[in-house]
């Protein structure tokens, strides 16, 4: 079968390989799924494989398919599956575990390992395929009804993580109502933040780079959130009038705003990091102040990485829920789509310019 691969930390080196189709019976306990593939998103990891700066081959591999955002369609079942038949779509989780105590009790989403394995990342091949299979445990059932933004399920999962981490944190508070809420970033994990926040009824203001009319503005206005560009006003400045912020998901990718963000956090608040700065940048910090304030108003700073399946299934449920009440909102991230393996170049061109005007989600339509 047709796959897009690299050849990890070789910059530029994508191309198409005769991968083998996978056999749905390679899986053991009949637990085996083969799954179609239908969309693959791109984002920023996918940008920094491109670059030569991240990610592995699996073992007895001198390649990588590549591909961690996926829809697909059931082909094949085992024996053993009960919940999928052929012709369901599904979305396939990323990481698998490895052997910490977390791993084995189904959290690798929290691995304390030194390595992890991701599909489409690091050490497991990935969906920019015709095909893959997996084990039924690491599928998640998607209604007909949201179908098209399907796609971003991935990227929505680490949103649902963040949210979910900082609530379940947040627990320390006894009681914690977060009114207001301020998200740092008008990527996909941004706007998508926007969305889970009001879905949960917060007041939001989200910071984005453009000034000026843009689709990102749009959508955030849709949705009844405050979009200002860091470019004009500054999150302590923002703070004064907006906030200050109980609940904060920092997405910009930057790592200096993930410092900023913590200037205009509220006292008992909770800012949730999900950035991964593959670089090596250095930045200044108001640290006594900052040091300060998170100590006299009892504040939070939490990290979180990748997500685990109960994150994809609330995904689910908030993806419908965002169908109901904002129709169409979420295709209308869907900026990019590129048709057919075969044009993998002008997939990666497109991602690699994604600071042009207006683009948000770059995907594959695979089939
Ligand atoms: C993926 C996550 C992954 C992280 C670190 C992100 O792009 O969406 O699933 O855990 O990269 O590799
Ligand atoms: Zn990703």
């Amino acid at each position: 079968m047709q796959a897009v691969a690299i050849t990890p930390r070789q910059p530029h080196s994508a191309r198409l390989v005769d991968a083998p189709l996978p056999e749905q019976d390679s899986v053991p306990g009949g637990r085996g799924v083969r799954v179609k593939v239908l969309r693959v998103g791109v984002d920023g990891t996918d940008k920094e494989l491109q670059l030569g700066l991240y990610g592995a081959p699996p073992a007895g591999s001198d390649y990588l398919i590549e591909g961690h955002e996926s829809l697909g369609q059931v082909e094949q079942a085992g024996p053993e599956v009960k919940e999928f038949a052929p012709g369901d779509l599904v979305v396939a989780t990323v990481r698998r575990p490895g052997h910490s105590l977390y791993d084995q009790i189904g959290s690798q989403d929290m691995t304390t390992d030194g390595i992890y394995y991701e599909r489409g990342i690091n050490l497991l091949h990935g969906y920019l395929a015709e095909a893959y299979v997996e084990s039924a445990d690491y599928l998640v059932k998607i209604p007909p009804a949201i179908r098209n933004p399907a796609v971003m399920m991935e990227p929505f999962s680490i949103v649902q993580k963040g949210i979910a981490q900082a609530f379940e944190a947040q627990r320390r508070m006894r009681i914690w109502r977060p009114r207001r809420a301020a998200v740092t970033g008008a990527g996909s994990i941004g706007l998508l933040a926007t969305l889970a926040l009001r879905l949960r009824g917060l007041e939001v203001v989200t910071f984005g780079l453009t000034t000026g009319p843009s689709l990102q503005a749009r959508l955030l206005a849709d949705l009844g959130a405050v979009y200002l560009s860091s470019r004009e006003v500054t999150l302590a400045d923002a703070a004064k009038k907006y906030g200050p912020f109980d609940l904060m998901l920092e997405a910009t990718g930057y790592s200096p705003m993930a410092f900023d963000a913590m200037q205009a956090l509220a006292k008992n608040g909770v800012l949730v990091w999900t950035s991964v700065t593959g670089g090596a940048r250095t930045t200044t910090v108001n640290s006594d102040q900052i040091n300060l304030e998170f100590v006299l108003g009892n504040k939070l700073l939490l990290g979180s990485v990748n997500a685990s399946r109960d994150d994809f299934v609330r995904g689910v449920s908030d993806m419908v829920l965002a169908e109901a009440l904002y129709p169409g909102w979420l295709e209308r991230m869907l900026t990019h789509p590129v048709a057919g393996l075969g044009r993998f170049q002008d997939l990666f061109k497109t991602l690699m310019e994604s600071n042009a005007p207006d683009q948000i989600k770059v995907f594959c339509e695979v089939a």
